[in-house]
Order: structure tokens, then sequence, then C-alpha cells
């Protein structure tokens, strides 16, 4: 037998099972306990799946100590340099970079697919005035679902294809018109002439009674968002979407989930709270009181858009955005604005500070999406909004590498039972 294995023996029986040792391209190898149960009658305990890798993936790799995110391979850093949302997400789709004819093909497809279904516009109009765009949009994606299903066998990789390519394409539409509904504009409809981010930002600012030219500035700025934002691995909410999709479930119902689980603020929030606080703290000559705040043990102040779970040295998506961040308020000359002052001081004299210096805590991506979305003119409660656009790419790769995998079988996650022992009914009239 290969040594590339751990012996798990249980003291009270002294039996004993090999569990192989499977290494991946890059990252910790893990231990296959496939046969725990069936020998030695034992389930493995670990809330937060905080060591446990859930299924195997050729999409996405990060390594959290060394700072890397890589895209099938491919740096984040160079696709962020070179590369668009749309060229990403074949790539992230199909696992290779597309020929000239192959990404033009793609495009096509997602172009053509932007309009919704009047009907589903009706949709819109069951929500109260002030919904939560995140509420609605979990709604309508949800309501897809409605549109194509019956004639959608999920078993047939190309009508995976088409689903994959419908949600790609109609998420913008879907978004854009969760703003208008909120600000009582009327909807604008999907320009195919116009490029997927030209689009997205036309449809989300466009008004009637005035002509809409996209700025060529902000179209990179979201451009490098939706990049950056596109996949994360098996993160909380693309977690969802594949144990919903285990079931066999329609995938814009399986998305759905994926965008309640994004909603919460221990996921996809945090940029929204960046600028909350950014708000709270309103002066630059407060920022030193906040940041002692922040250090305090006995305060629960902490610096929003600060520190990462997994990059323990620093998020590679938060030195590329920084960048395109301090470019745009450059070019944008909003440098000035009380907002972006405080955010540049605060950075500036966080970096310098001890106390973040020995936890490593620096900036992450969150810290400076927030300042970019707020100076693209985005509203705060579009910022979920817009990461769900972007991740919408990654769910559905995800479920397309799920479904077509031949080992696929329904999630099932098992539990340490700590309930009441096995007990008798009692009749409630002698029920103490
Ligand atoms: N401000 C002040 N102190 C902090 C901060 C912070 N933002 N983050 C961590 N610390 C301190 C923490 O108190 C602890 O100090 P000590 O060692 O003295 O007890 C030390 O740093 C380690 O912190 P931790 O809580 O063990 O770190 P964690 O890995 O559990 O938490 C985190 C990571 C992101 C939840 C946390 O850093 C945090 O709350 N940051 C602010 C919220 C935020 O920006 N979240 C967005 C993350 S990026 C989202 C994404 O990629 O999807």
């Amino acid at each position: 037998m290969s040594n590339d294995k751990v012996t798990i023996t249980d003291h009270r029986t002294g039996k004993s099972i090999d569990c192989p040792i499977l290494g991946g391209t890059h990252g910790p190898a893990v231990v296959d306990i496939g046969n725990l149960q069936k020998k030695l009658n034992l389930f493995t305990h670990d809330p937060g799946f905080v060591n446990t890798s859930s299924c195997a993936s050729n999409i996405t790799f990060i390594d959290g100590d060394e700072g890397i995110l890589l895209y099938r391979g491919y740096p984040i850093a160079q696709l962020a340099e070179h590369s668009n949302f749309i060229e990403v997400s074949y790539l992230l789709m199909y696992g290779e970079l597309p020929t000239s004819a192959q990404l033009e093909a793609f495009r096509h497809s997602i172009c053509h697919h932007t309009l919704l279904h009047e009907e589903l516009l009706r949709f819109y109009r069951g929500y109260r005035y002030d919904a939560h765009p995140m509420a609605i949009l979990v709604g309508i994606v949800g309501a897809l679902s409605g549109y194509y299903h019956d004639d959608l066998n999920i078993d047939d990789p190309a009508h995976r294809e088409m689903a994959a390519h419908r949600l790609i394409a109609k998420m913008p539409t879907i978004a854009a018109n969760a703003l208008k509904y909120g600000q009582g504009h009327p909807f604008n409809y999907p320009d195919n002439t116009l490029d997927y981010v030209e689009n997205f930002l036309m449809m989300m600012f466009a008004v009637p009674t005035e002509t809409c030219s996209v700025n060529p500035i902000s179209a990179r700025a979201m451009e490098l968002m939706l990049i950056l934002h596109a996949d994360h691995e098996q993160n909380a909410s693309t977690s969802t979407v594949r144990l919903a999709g285990s079931s066999g479930a329609n995938p814009f119902a399986c998305v759905a989930g994926g965008i309640a689980t994004l909603w919460g603020p221990a996921h996809g929030g945090a940029n929204e709270a960046v600028i909350r606080m950014l708000h709270d703290i309103r002066n630059p000559g407060d920022i030193p009181k906040y940041i002692e705040r922040a250090k305090d043990k006995n305060d629960p102040v902490r610096l929003m858009g600060f520190g990462h779970r997994v990059y323990k040295n620093y998020d590679p998506r938060a030195t590329i955005i920084r960048q395109a961040c301090h470019d745009l308020l450059d070019e944008l000359s909003a440098h000035n604005q009380p907002l972006f002052e405080v955010a540049l001081k605060l950075e500036e004299i966080a970096l310098k500070d001890d106390y973040f210096i020995e936890r490593k805590l620096y900036p992450n991506v969150d810290f400076y999406s927030g300042i970019i979305l707020t100076a693209l003119g985005i509203p705060l409660n579009m910022f979920t909004v817009i990461f769900a656009v972007a991740r919408s790419v990654g769910w559905i790769s995800h479920w397309m590498e799920m479904m077509g995998s031949e080992d696929q079988r329904i999630g099932r996650p098992r539990q340490l039972y700590l309930g009441a022992e096995k007990r008798d009914y009692v009749p409630i009239d002698i029920r103490s």
C-alpha cells in the first residue's frame, strides 16, 4: 500500500482504516474518508466546513497565505489587465481561453438573450416600492425557473449550456430593473449593440428624458469589478448553488438560493459596511480616534474592509482594485470629496499602524470596491447586486461542472445529534 495515507484508529474498538491522501494540482492534499462510516461507523465533525473539501473542482484556486487567486490556472492580475468580463465568463464556464471565433459566438449568444419575458416585468410590481434590490433579485431570478423549466432537460449538456447563457445574459437586465423600480423610473430595454458592461451601465443610468452616453472610465472600472468578483471557489453562495443543484433542481431556482446566501453581511455585504463606516467617521480629523476604537477589544468597532479569513498576507484582488480605485478618483477628480478623502486618509494611517501591521490586516477587496461603486454613482443598496451579477458566472460554472460530473450525487451532510434520547409520547392531559 502507498504511504500516501492517513490511518484512523478508533481506540474504543481498536479498529483502523487507511484513508488515501489525494493530491491536487495546487494547495493542501485531502484525506479521502469515503470508507469512514462504512468501516468504522463514524462521521467527521467540521462546523463551518473549515477543514472540509466538499468537491473536486477544476475552476478556481485560492492560496490565502501566498495571496494567489487563479481562474482556470490564470492569475487574476493577468486577467484583470488583459481580459474582459465576457472572456473571463467563457474561461470560467468552458475551462480554456476562447479563440476569436469562439469568443464572438459566445458574445453573440449572451447579447441575444438579454431580454426578459414581458410578463416577468410584471413581477417587479408585486414588490413594495422600497424593497431591497437583493430581495427583488432573489425573486426575479427564482421566477425565471417558471419560464425555463418544462423544456429544460438538465441531463442534456446543450440545455445546461443554454441555461447558463440565459442567466449570464439576463442578470444585468434583472439587476438594472431592480434599481429602476426603487427609483420609480421606467425600465430600460437592453441594447444589443452595446457590450455587456456598457449595456449594464446604460440600463442602470439611462432615463428617457436624456441621452445617455456611457463613460469609458466607468465602464472599465465596472468591468474590473465584475472580473474580480466572478468566482472564489467553494464560498457559501457557490456551495449553496451546488447543494441545491445536487438534487436535480432547476438551475435558476438554485442560483436564487445562491443570491439569498450572498445577501448576508458576512458574505457579500461588507462593501456596503465600508461606506457606512466612512459616513460614520465623516471627518478625516476623527480617523485616529476611530482607529483607536477598532483596536480596543472592549469596543465592537472593527475597521470594515480590513482583514480577511483566507488571505492572510494580502488579498490579490485588493492590490488590483486599489490602483483602479486611485485612478478612478483621479480621473473623476473626486479625491477631494469628503467620503473619498476619509477613505484615502484611513488607508494611509491604518497601513502605518503597528496593530494592523502585526496582525497582517490589509485593506481587502471590499474596502476599494465600495469606494469605486460609490464613485460610479451606484446606490449603496445595489452593491451586493453588482456582486451577484459578477458571481452568477461562477455559480453557473460550478453548477455545470457538478452536473457534468460522473460521480454527481445529492449532497447530504450528516450531524452530531445532541438532542433528547429516544422517549415515549406523553398524552397532553398527563403532561406536567
Ligand atoms: N479591525 C480591527 N481588528 C481586526 C480586524 C479589523 N477589521 N480584523 C481582525 N482584527 C483583529 C482581531 O481582533 C484579532 O486581534 P487579536 O489577535 O488581538 O485578538 C486579529 O485581528 C485576528 O482577527 P480574526 O477575527 O481572528 O480574523 P478572522 O480571520 O477571523 O476574520 C474578518 C476575518 C474578515 C472577518 C475580519 O478581519 C473582519 O471582521 N474584517 C472586517 C470586515 C470585512 O472587511 N469583511 C470583508 C472580508 S472580504 C470578503 C470576501 O472576500 O468575500
